[in-house]
């Protein structure tokens, strides 16, 4: 490949792209081609009529030109807006508690365990594996209160080449497991060694989030520290919010001189159009509208949201008020690492308010597809760099093989294409996954086995 006047592309692809669009849940392009250039820029996508005056601008011979068969499709990566790296270890099991004596009883003295480097070290390893395998292109982690081994998950995500926010998790209460807390001094002062140091690394697409762990776990002068931090340094934000009725009670008892729980974090510079919030289940109107004033998002983490009997999130009227929002994996409250079980427990959720009247309309899944892609890219703040195959955004992206030799559904000659992606978004995994791409870079299969 090449010409005089360009460095030559990457990447040409011809075949199907099937991405979202701001005003279009769903765009299915047959017949199109695709070039990514040597910084992972997606730098054209035409119909491929076009081929012969792309190839002459951009320089590349038909030979170049990486043709899909009819059952592989491009889709975007997917985007994780909420998972907890260390709970991974014990994801797909104990989710049998309500949310504040499931932290006390399996979460906080799980993720008193990752001072250890060589414990971290293995299950860090392993969460970002799994989730790159199944299409997760760009997660949103919680760590553990531990900054040293906070900083080795940065490491393992920039190795694998997954983008991604890390955060330090920070809580100075914690009357059950009090072993697994800091002092309000400490939580600041290694959040700011945190943050230095992982800006120090420089990796490309790693960034470090501000990460109070939740109300109940904060203390007021804390929470104003991490704003202040926040602010000071243009960092991005996570927590929870209005999770669990048990959790909502508490933080009223906690925190009487708020309002609610959206005025605890706004009033402590925490609410942003840099934050995103889990859950949000139980929020008032009022509150929503305070999100959409701040450009404030949030992640809809439905099946943790059912496996621990949180609640349930009406995704359709957080979208009504302009709220931006996007799809987690809640690992371990959720037992699932993998965002295509995001997708299907958006359904079953959004689907469960309209069973039971709350909702006269169901989110489609298409809307689902757009939520775990574009919508996750616009929660985290970094719609103008992924989130769909538009020109000038970096490629990432997942080449779907609806034929994989082991496949987990089958396909039958009546299936027309839309069919094809419904099996796949409703019945697919890993196996149908055969490439994933980060920035253009081809991240799996992986480049060694563990
Ligand atoms: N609220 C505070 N911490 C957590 C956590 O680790 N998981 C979930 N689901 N909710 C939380
Ligand atoms: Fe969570």
């Amino acid at each position: 490949m090449g010409s005089p006047q360009r460095p030559p592309l990457a990447h040409v692809f011809r075949g199907t792209f099937v991405h979202s669009r701001p005003s279009a849940p769903m765009e299915i392009l047959h017949g199109h081609l695709l070039g990514v250039d040597d910084g992972g820029t997606i730098v054209f996508l035409e119909q491929t009529d076009q081929q012969e005056q792309l190839a002459k601008k951009w320089g590349f011979k038909p030979s170049d030109i990486r043709e899909l068969s009819n059952h592989e499709f491009f889709m975007p990566g997917m985007v994780d807006t909420h998972i907890h790296a260390p709970q991974y270890s014990f994801t797909g099991t104990r989710v049998d508690l309500p949310l504040l004596q499931w932290l006390t009883t399996y979460t906080f003295p799980t993720e008193a365990k990752y001072k250890d480097s060589d414990f971290a070290e293995e299950v860090y390893t392993r969460v970002v594996r799994r989730t790159l395998k199944n299409g997760t292109t760009t997660a949103c982690y919680f760590a553990t209160i531990y900054t040293d081994t906070t900083l080795l998950l940065a490491e393992i995500i920039d190795k694998f080449g997954q983008r991604a926010f890390v955060g330090k998790v920070c809580m100075d209460i914690n009357d059950s497991v009090p072993q697994y807390k800091e002092s309000t001094a400490d939580s600041v002062q290694e959040t700011e060694r945190f943050v230095k140091e992982l800006l120090e690394k420089k990796y490309p697409r790693v960034q470090p989030v501000i990460t109070p762990r939740f109300g109940p776990s904060c203390t007021e002068d804390l929470l104003r520290a991490l704003g202040n931090l926040a602010q000071d340094h243009d960092l991005h934000v996570q927590s929870h919010i209005s999770e669990n009725e048990g959790e909502l009670k508490l933080v009223e008892n906690m925190f009487p001189a708020y309002q609610n729980y959206t005025e605890l974090y706004d009033k402590n510079k925490l609410l942003t159009s840099k934050t995103v919030m889990a859950h949000a289940c139980y929020l008032s109107e009022e509150e929503l509208k305070l999100f959409s004033l701040r450009g404030a998002a949030i992640s809809h983490c439905p099946n943790s949201n059912f496996s621990l009997c949180s609640g349930v999130l009406n995704v359709q009227k957080v979208l009504k008020h302009n709220v931006k929002l996007g799809l987690g994996t809640d690992v371990a409250g959720g037992y699932s690492a993998s965002m295509l079980d995001a997708i299907r427990k958006t359904m079953i959720s959004s689907n469960s308010l309209q069973i039971y009247k709350v909702n006269e309309t169901r989110l489609t899944l298409e809307e689902a597809f757009q939520l775990a892609t574009l919508g996750g890219s616009q929660a985290l703040g970094l719609d103008d760099v992924i989130g769909n195959f538009e020109v000038g955004k970096e490629f990432d992206a997942l080449l779907i093989n609806t034929k994989a030799s082991d496949s987990p559904f089958d396909l039958f000659s009546a299936d027309n294409f839309e069919d094809t992606l419904q099996k796949f978004l409703y019945l697919g995994d890993d196996r149908n996954i055969s490439e994933v791409y980060v920035a253009g870079k081809q991240v799996v299969p992986f480049s060694s086995p563990v």
